[in-house]
């Protein structure tokens, strides 16, 4: 079976609607907001490169005022128009043509274009996931515009197939991502964690907005192909993502925060260690990582993250806020939980 038709009968099969009804607006616009998601432990490495399925589970946490907001409506033009942030996007970006393309693997052949308009509030392609919270609120404002009242789980299973970290962002807090084990991907979703840890807080120290030299998808495409230590990185994941369970179980900071830490660059060493190489470091980004150190050697409980940009992100409790903002006066603090 082509990749094509495993997409559309997944696609069948989680809707309610006859299939010549699910591309028919119910209304004149839909809408879906999806918060951004940050990994503790992360995805790094398909199984299948075109459903995007993971090559391990993941574990992330949300950030529920940052993200995107996106409307559909049906547009009456043999293309899809898109506005991101009052901005029209030029036909034959990646952007615009990655998103079209994503629709196209649901519409009726050839019809069906749409105008959607997508408000971001955190920086594109700076490693700040942009595209999670792209695909997961464009497929909530489809759910709506189409009215095919699919619940969250089946909506991570569609988003997915966008961009795998979208699975993980329609719910707040922390959620896991299941690698599932089926070659179709119904049993890859995201799934909430129910651990509330209201003192947690996210420090995005934006340190450049420019876009990344390569894609978080090549750039783990490049690194299953040629790096030898990414034969470890699996058992990394095992061991990592029970030890962040075990940590909010018994709220223990420290070893969530140094767990995120140890993930993250575990993660980065594999890119390191690929060819060619993938560095996503900037000198910025080093010396942000030693006033951490250091301020953490002399007491302050302050551990970083980082994605597929050069920019990092804060991992504190609330009782260190002011600290950590004199430590980086530019750090924008997000709380976790609300
Ligand atoms: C480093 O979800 O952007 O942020 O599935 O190819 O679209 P595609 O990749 P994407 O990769 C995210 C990688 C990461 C880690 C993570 O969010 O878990």
């Amino acid at each position: 079976m082509k990749k094509s038709d495993v997409i559309r009968a997944v696609f069948h099969s989680l809707l309610q609607e006859a299939p010549n009804k699910v591309w028919q607006p119910q209304h004149e616009k839909g809408l879906g907001f999806a918060p951004t998601n940050i990994a503790l432990c992360k995805y790094w490495g398909k199984r299948d490169i075109e459903l995007n399925l993971p090559m391990t589970s993941s574990l992330s946490i949300a950030l529920p005022d940052k993200g995107a907001l996106t409307s559909v409506s049906l547009h009456d033009q043999s293309y899809d128009r898109i506005i991101l942030n009052d901005q029209e996007v030029v036909r034959d970006s990646a952007f615009a043509v990655r998103t079209s393309q994503f629709l196209d693997l649901f519409r009726p052949q050839k019809t069906g274009y749409l105008q959607i308009d997508i408000k971001m509030n955190i920086p594109v392609a700076a490693g700040l996931a942009s595209s999670a919270c792209g695909f997961a609120s464009l497929v909530s404002a489809l759910n709506d515009l189409f009215d095919w009242k699919l619940k969250k789980q089946s909506l991570s299973i569609l988003a997915r197939l966008g961009s795998g970290s979208a699975a993980r962002s329609f719910w707040n807090g922390f959620v896991e991502w299941y690698a599932g084990v089926r070659p179709d991907g119904m049993d890859s979703f995201g799934e909430p964690l129910a651990f509330e840890w209201p003192e947690l807080c996210v420090g995005i120290l934006t340190m450049s907005e420019v876009e990344k030299p390569i894609s978080s998808r090549e750039a783990m495409q490049r690194t299953v192909n040629s790096s030898l230590l990414y034969g470890s990185w699996p058992k990394k994941v095992a061991q990592d993502l029970a030890i962040l369970k075990q940590a909010m179980q018994v709220t223990n900071f420290p070893l969530l925060g140094g767990t995120a830490e140890s993930n993250a660059l575990t993660m980065h060493a594999t890119m390191l260690s690929s060819w060619p190489p993938v560095c996503y470091f900037m000198p910025e980004t080093i010396a942000a990582m030693h006033k951490i150190w250091k301020s953490r050697k002399e007491g302050l409980e302050l551990y970083f993250t980082q994605d597929a940009g050069p920019n990092l992100k804060l991992l504190f409790l609330e009782q260190d806020k002011e600290q950590v903002q004199q430590l980086f006066p530019s750090v924008d603090i997000v709380k976790v939980f609300e």
